[in-house]
């Protein structure tokens, strides 16, 4: 039997940061051995908010697909490819487009939340209400069986598994019903003590930032504000800085919070720790992505590679829908008959 297969992925509006590290990054690098995995880098979706500049997006695919190498993404093990050169994607979107209705897509939590970041509550691209259609797309295009994500992206895996479920019903059950895998820590706050990490918030810290930004960033990241003088007792669970040493410093950080709630711990020092073992722990990710930085042919030669695998596949998908939905107009003939019969 054929291994299982996982779909995961990223806008490239930026560089990486340490959010989608361990949110979703880390666990696909981690997934590739066990699953056939396809890592989508999902510039359509970026055009959804970001369609008055198309002309980032060139950089901004090759800065995701570094990011990926340098985290351990395998191109010969996972499929990297870029969501606009497959057609499939954009085919499998208008069918299921029929599948969902407005009001679906206007109750999606996710969308409400970027919706409201983006000052589209008013009037709202329908690219937009619909990139949750054209994500279903993303992920069935290739039979996918896991999705590992942050937990934001719930809403869309749900909405995937109904359209999927609609359409096997209705015409034949030729899609696979995907399932997500949340990581241990899906979600981290952002510098401003934000529920969440974001580039569009400009509360990130980025893979690809060097040692001294990260010292400055992790200064000004907002702690428990009670605190005023080291030996304040404090509060651990509503602390940035203590959420990211329990995501990169698990070893230390259960006495890094009983000596923060003792207060004999200044957030001074806790922050300098911090600064220490989260640049140990981007080091090696900085050497790999500044050999791909010196290469930029490779991770391009590695993406048009990777893309053309996951036409392939979507050629595939779409034969058996088309055969479910009986549109498939001018069939291949059959294979000719042995000799004999
Ligand atoms: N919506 C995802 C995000 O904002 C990116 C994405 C696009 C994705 N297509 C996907 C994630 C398919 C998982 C599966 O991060």
């Amino acid at each position: 039997m054929s291994r299982k297969r996982i779909l995961t992925g990223d806008r490239p509006t930026g560089p990486l940061h340490l959010g989608h590290y361990v949110g979703s990054v880390a666990n696909r690098a981690r997934l590739q051995d066990e699953f056939e995995t396809f890592v989508i880098i999902a510039d359509a979706q970026a055009l959804t908010t970001n369609f008055d500049r198309p002309e980032r997006l060139a950089e901004d695919v090759l800065n995701v697909a570094m990011d990926n190498l340098a985290c351990g993404v395998d191109p010969q093990k996972s499929v990297l490819f870029v969501q606009s050169l497959v057609p499939a994607i954009a085919e499998l979107t208008v069918f299921y487009a029929n599948l969902v209705t407005v009001n679906q897509l206007f109750h999606n939590p996710t969308i409400k939340t970027e919706a409201a970041q983006h000052n589209f509550e008013e009037s709202m691209p329908f690219g937009f209400l619909g990139y949750p259609v054209s994500q279903a797309a993303d992920i069935t295009f290739c039979r996918a069986n896991l999705v590992p994500v942050g937990e934001d992206q719930l809403p869309h895996i749900e909405m995937t598994r109904k359209i999927v479920r609609k359409f096997n019903s209705l015409y034949a059950p030729v899609l696979v019903e995907p399932e997500a895998r949340v990581s241990e820590v899906s979600r981290l706050p952002g510098l401003d003590g934000g529920a969440k990490m974001s580039k569009s918030l400009g509360n990130a810290i980025y893979l690809s930032d060097p040692p001294d930004v990260v010292k400055q960033k992790v200064a000004r990241a907002v702690t428990d504000p009670a605190r005023i003088h080291p030996t304040d007792k404090g509060h651990p669970e509503i602390c940035t800085v203590f959420a990211w040493h329990r995501a990169f410093n698990r070893a230390e950080s259960d006495d890094i919070g009983e000596r923060c709630r003792a207060g004999t711990i200044g957030c001074v020092p806790c922050k300098a720790r911090l600064v220490a073992v989260l640049n140990e722990f981007l080091e090696p990710i900085r050497a790999r992505r500044a050999g791909y930085e010196q290469d930029p042919d490779l991770v391009r030669d590695i993406l048009s590679t990777g893309t053309a695998r996951a036409r392939h596949e979507g050629d595939r998908t779409m034969a058996l829908v088309r055969a479910a939905m009986k549109i498939d107009y001018f069939p291949p003939p059959a294979p000719a008959a042995t000799a004999g019969n």
